[in-house]
C-alpha cells in the first residue's frame, strides 16, 4: 500500500473534526488526495452500527457486544474505504480507530487488552495507522464542551472516572510508541493547535513521497 494512514484520537470535545478539516485542506492544496472518514462508521452499513453503539435508549449493551460491534463496523470500513484509499495512494484521515477501542472498551470499560489485541489482528491483519495524533485534553474541559453540544450519546453519559481511564490509556499508548504517536495539547487555542499541526506537515509529506 502506498498511501498514508493517519488517525485522530482524543476525548469528546478535543477539536478532532475541526483539525481534521484543517489538515485535509493543507494536504489538498498540495494536490494530495485525502480520504476523510471516521469510526465507528465510514460506510452506510458501518454508520448503522454506529447508531446502535451511540443510541442511549437501547437496552443495556453487554461490553463484549459493544466490542464486537466496534470491530464489525471496522471490518466493513477497512474493506470498503480504508484499504482501497491507501491502495490509490491517498492520505486517509480517520477520526478515531482502534486506539479508541483500547481507550474506551479497554480503559473505560475494563476489557482485557489481550481480547482487543486478538480482534485487532483478526480484523486488521497487519494494518496499523502510520501516524496517530492524540488530541489531549483535561477531562473536565472535554466533558463541558461535549455537554454544550446538546444531547449526550451513550458514551458521553459515562462518568468522570470512565473518561480519566480513557485519557490515561491514550497517553500510555502514545508514550509507549513515540514513533507512531504525536500528542497535541488540545487545551490550547485552535490557532496554537493548528500551528503544531503545521510543524508536522513536512515530515508527513516526506513519508508520503518516500
Ligand atoms: P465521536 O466519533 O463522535 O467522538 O463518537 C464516537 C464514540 O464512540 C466516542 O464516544 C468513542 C466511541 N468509540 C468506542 O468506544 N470505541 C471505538 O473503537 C471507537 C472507534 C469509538
Amino acid at each position: 500500500m502506498t498511501g498514508l494512514f493517519i488517525t485522530l484520537e482524543g476525548p469528546e470535545g478535543a477539536g478532532k473534526s475541526t483539525n481534521r478539516e484543517y489538515l485535509a485542506e493543507r494536504l489538498r492544496e498540495r494536490g494530495i488526495e485525502v480520504q476523510l472518514t471516521r469510526e465507528p462508521g465510514g460506510t452506510p452499513l458501518a454508520e448503522r452500527i454506529r447508531e446502535l453503539l451511540l443510541d442511549p435508549s437501547d437496552e443495556k449493551m453487554a461490553v463484549d457486544t459493544e466490542l464486537l460491534l466496534v470491530f464489525a463496523a471496522r471490518a466493513q470500513h477497512i474493506a470498503e474505504v480504508i484499504r482501497p484509499a491507501l491502495e490509490r495512494g491517498a492520505v486517509v484521515l480517520c477520526d478515531r480507530f482502534t486506539d479508541a477501542t483500547y481507550a474506551y472498551q479497554g480503559g473505560g470499560r475494563g476489557l482485557p487488552v489481550e481480547r482487543i489485541a486478538r480482534l485487532e489482528s483478526f480484523v486488521q491483519g497487519g494494518l496499523r495507522p502510520d501516524l496517530t495524533l492524540v488530541f489531549d485534553l483535561p477531562v473536565e474541559i472535554g466533558l463541558s464542551r461535549a455537554a454544550a453540544r446538546g444531547r449526550l450519546d451513550r458514551f458521553e453519559q459515562e462518568g468522570r472516572g470512565f473518561f480519566e481511564a480513557v485519557r490515561n490509556t491514550y497517553l500510555d499508548r502514545a508514550h509507549a510508541d513515540p514513533a507512531r504517536y504525536h500528542i497535541l495539547d488540545a487545551a490550547q487555542s485552535l490557532a496554537e493547535v493548528q500551528r503544531d499541526l503545521d510543524k508536522l506537515l513536512p515530515a508527513l509529506l516526506e513519508r508520503l513521497n518516500g
